[in-house]
């Protein structure tokens, strides 16, 4: 394993994780081969539309993945990360575009979750937020206890805005180094944020199965699997 660079406690260090870092725990990616997104099309399960002309169907694809998540254990590459932010402590920030919560699950704590979580849902009509384990899934619909509403799943759909982006800006800006894994770079916001750190003066590094779209913006690039690379990588870069 070569990298460049090893890590102050000093540093500011921003990862940005997507589907593939969770795939060695079993859960699909959406892009690559047998992906969701091959066996589902994104505009009948992932749009606000969607909900509203088949709200049935939209929760069957998300119950499927939340009665999945019991089964899902973290893998080496989450681990990696937890390590990293024990050393690197508020200077550590991951931003996730994954739902499926592994991250809190090994106890990394600064994870901001920008397109929601498997694990939560909301009210869209009265906006109460709820625990899944907390509401009746046995219906097609779960129905808001409050107001009678459609209960929906607390997942940024295509078309609607991801969350935390005020704070996202403001921890891209400060970052020392990005480090982007798992993710294809298709999907905007997120696929700009390796453009914007760069430019920032970030030193970029990316960890992927394939070069992702954006990987001309990555100044040290991984091939591979994230669970065998990262683990690797960060030994090096905190001297252990
Ligand atoms: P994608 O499925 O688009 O990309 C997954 C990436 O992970 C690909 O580039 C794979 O090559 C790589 N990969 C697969 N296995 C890997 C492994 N073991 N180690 C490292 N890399 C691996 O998933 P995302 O980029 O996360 O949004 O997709 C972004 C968003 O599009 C998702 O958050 C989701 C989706 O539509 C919503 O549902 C709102
Ligand atoms: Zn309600």
């Amino acid at each position: 394993m070569e990298t460049k660079f090893k890590l102050k406690q000093s540093d500011k260090v921003v990862v940005l994780t997507g589907a593939g870092i969770s795939a060695e725990s079993g859960l699909k990616t959406f892009r690559d081969h047998d992906g969701l997104w091959e066996n589902h099309r994104v505009e009948r399960v992932a749009t606000p539309e969607a909900f509203q002309s088949n709200p049935e169907l939209v929760w069957k694809f998300y119950k499927q993945r939340y009665f999945q998540l019991p089964e899902v254990k973290p893998n080496p590459g989450h681990f990696a990360l937890k390590k990293l932010e024990d050393y690197l402590e508020k200077n550590f920030f991951i931003i996730t575009q994954n739902v499926d919560g592994l991250h809190y699950l090994v106890g990394n704590e600064r994870v901001l979750e920008m397109h929601g979580s498997l694990r939560r849902s909301f009210c869209s009509k009265c906006k109460s937020k709820f625990k899944m384990e907390e509401i009746d899934l046995s219906p097609a619909i779960p129905v808001c206890e409050k107001c009678g509403g459609n209960i929906r799943p607390d997942i940024v759909w295509f078309g609607e805005m991801p969350y935390f982006l005020d704070e996202i800006d403001e921890i891209l800006r400060k970052a020392d180094y990005f480090l982007v894994v798992g993710t294809s770079g298709t999907v905007y916001p997120a696929a700009q944020f390796l453009n914007i750190t760069k430019y920032n003066g970030a030193f970029t590094i990316g960890v992927n199965l394939e070069k992702p779209l954006n990987v001309d913006f990555i100044d040290e690039f991984h091939k591979g699997k994230s669970g065998e690379i990262l683990p690797k990588l960060v030994d090096i870069w905190i001297g252990k």
